[in-house]
């Protein structure tokens, strides 16, 4: 794994950016895995900077996020849908019909699941995936547990997550338990990785995955210890634990 470590959460966020803009200026039809939370809303404000100054082209990409929250609609404010449209797709010129956020209303998660993933290796597969870790090392909502999924489908939200995320909403009994998610074998087929991580509250974590040297279900960020293009950008803070 890779490592870069920056002064604060803007230069984490244009450290990530550089990556992306270097990937897409190579590549005009690549393939982008998109992760919602807290933690990438600056790169993605980065991104659209270096689209409207710069002429950053997204007209070829096409994009595939992470996951949804079931029962939630694409319009309903907390979806991650409507989050990336506010964050990113409004603001760029990728086409609507090529980003794909998983669907929260989905009757079948199972069959919806492949095909999910069937879309994604039909698309070229993801040259580029963004992540962010949960404090409890989930990556997307693979939640630590003592196996953890390889393709996408239906998960429960932790209790962690569950309190984690209870910020966005009105308290914790509205956060929808469970999502769709792209399981850790769909994340580990990206070409590459981008592993964001900011903030005390990331510390201990990131200190886990660097420090451990082993891989377990129960911080399942470990996983990607296995992937060989993967490169962690965080801050000070998220790092500050790190050989202690
Ligand atoms: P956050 O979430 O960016 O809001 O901290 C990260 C994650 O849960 O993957």
């Amino acid at each position: 794994m890779k490592i870069i470590v920056t002064k604060s959460y803007d230069e984490m966020s244009k450290a990530a950016a550089d990556v992306f803009e270097k990937e897409i200026r190579n590549n005009p039809e690549l393939v982008l895995g998109l992760a919602t939370g807290s933690t990438p809303v600056g790169t993605y404000r980065e991104l659209v900077r270096r689209h409207l100054e710069n002429g950053l082209d997204f007209s070829r990409t096409k994009s595939f996020n992470l996951d949804e929250y079931v029962g939630l609609s694409g319009d309903n404010p907390n979806s991650y849908r409507h989050f990336m449209d506010e964050h990113l797709f409004n603001h760029i010129n990728i086409e609507r019909e090529n980003t794909h956020v998983p669907d929260g209303l989905t009757e079948n998660p199972k069959e919806y699941g492949k095909k999910y993933d069937q879309m994604i290796l039909e698309s070229g597969g993801i040259g580029i995936q963004l992540l962010g870790i949960g404090s409890n090392g989930h990556i997307a909502f693979n939640e630590p547990d003592e196996e953890l999924p390889v393709g996408t489908g239906l998960v429960e939200l932790s209790e962690q997550t569950i309190a984690d995320n209870a910020r966005f909403f009105q308290s914790a009994e509205h956060v929808p338990t469970q999502a769709i998610s792209m399981g850790m074998g769909s994340i580990l087929k990206a070409g590459k990785i981008i592993l964001l991580a900011s903030g005390e509250g990331k510390a201990e974590v990131i200190s886990e995955l660097l420090n451990r040297g082993k891989v377990t279900s129960r911080i399942p960020a470990t996983f990607l210890l296995l992937h060989p293009d993967v490169t962690l950008v965080c801050d000070e803070e998220a790092y500050s634990e790190v050989n202690r």
